[in-house]
């Protein structure tokens, strides 16, 4: 390769690193999203297949739209608190009046919008964004610090080390894990399909919406902040990665398979 190039590239990556970065600091990365709509994809119902194609029309595919959430979010401020629902660490239930002030979280976004799927009524439109902020917030659902916070803004402001890389923990459990475990996320969401069994994935349908946060909150208090190093340590290293790396696996495999329940339940 000559120098040119070279630069070229150099500069090219840097262009990546800041997408990336900019992409990161918005919900969980492209990645675990798209992981999460392929899952659920396979796991249409023709019906809800057919439906699906007919609201999106041209868009695409589940995967296709499952980041439309968090590129809309600068000109949509309102929609911010909707991608969390900050559950006190410590807590054991979630508390409306001080979790989702005026419906103006995760939990509540997600039952709105499932909501407007069903009603005949909505107008194409509505139901087009109804069904791609469903795609988006069930994944951000099972990302366990979406579902947490620890006086750090769900681990955006506890800083740690992971594999050599500054970062903070929301990022780590957002795309850093992710992205070692598999870069490729259709490769990654056919591993995670084909790990699904029939009695896993019956079990995973049950439970309302509020009972998946509060299980994705458990993950934070005993995974994302449960297993990190003791004392004053902030540099995660291979322990850290091999117990959080199949946690986030299962969440993703439970978010995939949640999301076609309630899509082939709402889109009949
Ligand atoms: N901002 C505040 N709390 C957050 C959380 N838990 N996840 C993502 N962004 C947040
Ligand atoms: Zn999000
Ligand atoms: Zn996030």
């Amino acid at each position: 390769m000559n120098k040119k190039s070279s630069r070229l590239r150099r500069a090219g990556t840097a262009c990546a690193v800041t997408l990336l970065v900019a992409s990161n600091a918005l919900g969980w990365g492209q990645e675990g999203h798209r992981v999460v709509a392929t899952i659920a994809e396979r796991h249409l119902t023709a019906r809800a297949r057919d439906r699906v194609r007919q609201i999106l029309g041209s868009e695409g595919s589940l995967a296709a739209v499952s980041t439309w959430a968090d590129e809309i979010r600068p000109s949509r401020p309102e929609t911010a608190p909707w991608h969390y629902i900050d559950i006190p660490l410590d807590a054991s239930a979630i508390d409306s009046a001080r979790d989702c002030p005026n419906g103006d979280c995760l939990t509540a976004a997600i039952t709105r919008f499932v909501a407007v799927l069903r009603d005949n009524a909505s107008s194409p439109e509505v139901k087009n964004q109804a069904l791609k902020f469903v795609v988006h917030f069930v994944a951000d659902l099972h990302q366990p610090l979406h579902c947490a916070d620890n006086h750090d803004r769900g681990g955006n402001e506890t800083y740690v080390t992971f594999f050599g890389e500054t970062a903070n923990l929301h990022s780590v459990w957002d795309t850093l894990l992710i992205e070692r475990i598999d870069p490729n996320p259709d490769s990654y969401a056919k591993r995670l399909d084909a790990a699904l069994t029939d009695s896993n994935m019956s079990a995973y349908e049950e439970g309302t919406v509020a009972d998946w946060v509060l299980e994705s909150h458990a993950v934070a208090q005993k995974v994302a902040y449960g297993a990190l190093p003791p004392g004053e340590t902030s540099d995660l290293g291979i322990g850290y990665f091999r117990i959080a790396g199949p946690a986030i696996g299962l969440q993703l495999q439970k978010a995939g398979n949640r999301l076609a329940f309630l899509l082939n339940e709402a889109l009949q």
